[in-house]
Parts: structure tokens; sequence; C-alpha cells
């Protein structure tokens, strides 16, 4: 990935070359005058190079989209995908929602609370893992399921998979 990167005066914040280019590849799906029709793609990017939406990168996605801060700011606090502030390295969202919670969801996010010595909505302290409680994430026929890092579901979830899943993130983590 390139270095390079482009700063905007209404913000410090700044991004590679290469999430510049997708900005425009996610704008140019639109008319030029709907252009703020990316701004769930763009907040996505965003994400996806910072690891979390803050408020300079709010402002800066304002100005180059062309629609109002508040706007932005909307967009990124109504869906829970966006981590507004740092998070760990890996992010567990466990449903507790309706098919989860008769299935054990709670229990689950009660169980990893425990194991990780974390309440939910909390990183861990080695900063490596954040425990979120989520709403459905669209798979309740495999309740309880949970979702890592907003992108990997995980099924059928009792606590021996849950400690496999713990220990395999711990292992991840003390590779890189
Ligand atoms: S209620 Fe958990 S995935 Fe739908």
């Amino acid at each position: 990935m390139s270095n390079s990167a482009m700063k905007d005066g209404s913000s410090n914040v700044s991004f590679s070359a290469q999430t510049l280019a997708l900005f425009e590849k996610e704008v140019a799906k639109y008319p030029p005058e709907r252009r703020q029709a990316a701004v769930i793609a763009c907040l996505t990017l965003v994400q996806q190079e910072h690891g979390h939406v803050s408020s300079d990168s709010e402002l800066w996605l304002a100005h180059y989209l062309g629609m109002p801060a508040i706007a932005v700011h909307e967009v990124a606090t109504f869906y829970n995908m966006f981590n507004l502030e740092p998070v760990g390295r890996f992010k567990i969202n466990v449903c507790t929602n309706l098919s989860c919670q008769l299935r054990g969801g709670q229990k689950a996010l009660e169980h990893l609370s425990q194991k990780l010595n974390v309440s939910p909505g909390r990183t861990t302290s080695d900063g490596l893992i954040r425990l979120e409680p989520a709403e459905c994430l669209g798979a309740c026929a495999d309740a309880p399921v949970l979702l890592v890092n907003d992108t990997h579901m995980c099924s059928f979830m009792d606590n021996d998979k849950l400690d496999q899943l713990v220990d395999a993130l711990h292992k991840e983590g003390a590779q890189t």
C-alpha cells in the first residue's frame, strides 16, 4: 500500500492513496449531485484504514462528500458496525437478540466476559479484544452467533467453541 496521503484543511486526518482511490470509486457509482449516497461505503473504508471512525474523519468525509458533518455523524452512529473510538485488534459482537437469546446468547456474552475479564462494551487491558453485545446479526437459524471484526460469523457458539475462539485470537494476536 502506498503511504502517500492527502490532507484536508477542515481536519487533521489523512488517508492512503489506495483509500483515496477507493473513495473515488465509490463516489463514481452515483450521479455527481448524489455523491453523498456513498457515505456508508466511505465510512467503511475509513474504518478499514484507521480501525475506527474519528470525528476528524467524519469532518473530512463531510467536506469530501459535500454534506453536513452532522449527517455523516448520524450515519456513523446509526450503524453499530462503525467503531467511534479505537477498539481492540479483534472485535467480538455477540448477538443477544431474541433467537440467540433463547439459545444462550446472553450466556455466551457472559462466558466471554468472564473468560476475557472485560465488561461488554469494553476492550481487554492488553488492547487485543473488544467485547460487544449486538442486535440480530441475520443468522438466527445458527443461534447463538457472534461476529468477529464485522466479517467472520461464528455459529452455534457453546462454551467450548467460545473458548477455542478466544484461544485462537490470542494465538493470532501473539504472532503479529
Ligand atoms: S437473533 Fe441472533 S442472529 Fe438473529
